[in-house]
Order: structure tokens, then C-alpha cells, then sequence
């Protein structure tokens, strides 16, 4: 059956921003984008990255992102950290939870951070530990869990063996991210059974791109699965820069939607949503990505 609630992981201000190509958003409002998502009733939010910013130019200021944000009780403000030295640079910012992230396809791991899977999860460990030692949470991500850009299918074993690696280490949950939204419904099922094996499914996020179309479909799969924490970014904006042809996270103004119609409970404020939905991709000169940001939006 459904759950009864859902808990949303805002990744917009995180996912959502890291691949705009044009010139660097400024770290105003970025600000206020993560503020209005907390008074829009969001509970957690993936506010930045502490990654190269030769890689990743437009997470460069996420040090300044986490200083500027009005921090409210009950929010988490998240930060992405590929290695010690973006660990130390979230806990100098006081991050107070931050995120790994591997992936279940070997040269998308090299793509992404310039290291094997095997690797990268070596690498994982010193992290965690030293964010064990500051009482920060780390959650894992997997990527490619339904397809790669460069090597297509992925055998749901190896997801899954990622994924209990992840958990195996310390982290509280993992999120499994379908980098390109390849993903079809029965094909998200059974790799979530295959990982469900190794990991219980308490502990599994989903993390779905919408490129082709499918996330909200996937989800409503997953969710007949106990799936119960599920990823999204504000007028569907986003991609990752070393996927080629990903779009955006499903927009969480659609899965909210969703959800209210379902009636599973999520907390958030849909009004809000629609009106920050509009306001970030005006300030970015995109078009929303969310259908339900248009059929709502007055402006
Ligand atoms: P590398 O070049 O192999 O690392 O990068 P390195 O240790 O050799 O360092 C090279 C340079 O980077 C050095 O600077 C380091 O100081 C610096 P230099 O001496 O050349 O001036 N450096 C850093 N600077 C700031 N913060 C750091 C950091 N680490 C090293 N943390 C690395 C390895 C992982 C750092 C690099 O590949 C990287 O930053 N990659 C970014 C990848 C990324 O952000 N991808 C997008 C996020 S993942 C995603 O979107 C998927 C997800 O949404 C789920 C899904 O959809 O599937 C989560
Ligand atoms: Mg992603």
C-alpha cells in the first residue's frame, strides 16, 4: 500500500542550481530561494556542495550560501561532501547534516568524481567517521541506479551491493538516484526489490530525474513499495553536469500535487511553492519545469 506520509527532500537549490551553464547565480538568491523553501514549509533542503569549483563553478560559494541562509528550527540545511576536504569545508560552515554520493556504474564514478566505485567508497570512510565525530548525519547517494550515459543498463545487484556498502559504513539512509530518468515503473520496482535485499526499504530514498517523462510514474511504483522519502527540486530545475542529456529533478511543486491528491501528507505549502517555482526560473531565465508551477502560476 501507499504510505501515509511522505517526507521531501528539496534538492533544487543543491541539484537544481549545480549545472546552470550561464554566468554564476549569485549567492543572494540563492539564499533567499532556500529561505522561502524552508517558509514554504520544507523540511529538509540540500542548500549547497562543497565540491571543486573547477568542477562545479556554481556551487563555489557554498561556504557563503550556508553563512547567509536564516536558519529555522526544524529544518535541515544539507550540503554535499565528495571528500574530506569538502567535509571540512561544510563543518568550518556549519552544516549540520551532509550527503557522499557513489554510483552504481563505473564510468559515470569517473566521470563524476574522477574515481572508481571502489575508490570513492574508500574514500567515503574517513569521511564519515570524521562526520561521525561532529554528530553529522551522512546520507549516501547512488547514481545510475536505472541507466548510465555511457554504459546503459545497470544490473540492479550492483546498486545494490553500492547501497549496502553505503549503509554498511554509516550512512542513515540512501538515496537512489535515477541520474538520467531513464526509468520505466516495473523496471524501478524491481531494482528496488533487488536492493531492498540488501537494505530495508525504510532506509531508501528515491532520487528521480524526469528527463523522459517517467518520475512521477516511477514514484507512484515505488511508493506501492514502501518508499517514503522522495527527492525533488523546486520547478523541476536541474540536471547533473557530467550526464549528458539530463534534465531536471521531478519538480517537487508535481509531486506535492500528487501526494495532496493521494492524500499523503507532506507538510508543504503548494501556494508557496508554485510562487518561489516561478520566481527562481524568472531569476534565472529558465522556463518552469514543473506543469503543475504553470497550471497554478498567476504570473
Ligand atoms: P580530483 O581532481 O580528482 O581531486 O577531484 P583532487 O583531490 O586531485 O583535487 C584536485 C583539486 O580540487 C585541488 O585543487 C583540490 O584542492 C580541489 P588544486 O590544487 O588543483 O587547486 N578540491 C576541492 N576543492 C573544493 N572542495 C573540495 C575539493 N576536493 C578537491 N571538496 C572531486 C575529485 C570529487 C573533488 C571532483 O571530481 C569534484 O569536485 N567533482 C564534483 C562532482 C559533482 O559535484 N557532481 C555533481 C553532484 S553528484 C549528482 O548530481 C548526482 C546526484 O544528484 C544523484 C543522481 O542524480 O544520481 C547526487
Ligand atoms: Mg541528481
Amino acid at each position: 500500500g501507499l504510505p501515509e506520509k511522505v517526507r521531501i527532500v528539496e534538492v533544487g537549490p543543491r541539484d537544481g542550481l549545480q549545472n546552470e551553464s550561464g554566468p554564476v547565480i549569485s549567492t543572494d538568491i540563492k539564499v533567499e530561494l532556500i529561505n522561502r523553501l524552508a517558509d514554504a514549509g520544507m523540511q529538509y533542503i540540500e542548500s549547497a556542495s562543497f565540491v571543486s569549483p573547477k568542477w562545479v563553478p556554481q556551487m563555489g560559494d557554498a561556504s557563503a550560501v550556508m553563512a547567509g541562509i536564516s536558519r529555522r528550527e526544524g529544518v535541515v540545511y544539507a550540503a554535499l561532501t565528495p571528500n574530506l576536504k569538502g567535509l571540512e569545508g561544510a563543518i568550518a560552515a556549519g552544516v549540520e547534516e551532509v550527503a557522499v554520493f557513489g554510483a552504481a556504474s563505473e564510468s559515470f564514478s569517473q566521470k563524476n568524481i574522477n574515481c572508481s566505485i571502489a575508490e570513492s567508497l574508500a574514500r567515503f570512510i574517513p569521511v564519515i567517521e570524521l562526520a561521525k565525530q561532529h554528530d553529522i548525519r551522512v546520507r549516501g547517494y547512488v547514481s545510475t541506479v536505472l541507466g548510465c550515459p555511457y554504459e546503459g543498463d545497470i544490473d540492479p545487484a550492483q546498486v545494490a551491493s553500492v547501497s549496502r556498502e553505503l549503509l554498511d559504513m554509516g550512512c542513515y539512509e540512501i538515496s537512489l538516484g535515477d541520474t538520467i530518468g531513464v526509468g520505466t515503473p516495473t523496471k524501478a520496482r524491481k531494482m528496488l526489490a533487488r536492493v531492498a535485499n540488501e537494505v530495508p526499504v525504510t532506509k531508501l530514498a528515491a532520487h528521480f530525474h524526469d528527463t523522459y517523462g517517467q518520475a512521477l510514474a516511477n514514484l507512484y511504483a515505488v511508493m506501492q513499495d514502501g518508499i517514503s522519502v522522495i527527492d525533488t527540486s523546486v520547478a523541476g530545475l536541474g540536471g547533473c553536469p557530467y550526464a549528458k542529456g539530463a534534465s531536471g529533478n521531478v519538480a517537487t511543486e508535481d509531486v506535492v500535487y500528487m501526494l495532496n491528491g493521494l492524500g499523503i501528507k507532506t507538510g508543504v505549502d503548494l501556494d508557496k511553492l508554485v510562487e518561489i517555482g516561478n520566481w527562481i526560473t524568472r531569476q534565472i531565465g529558465r522556463n518552469n519545469g514543473s506543469k503543475v508551477g504553470l497550471a497554478l502560476g498567476c504570473d
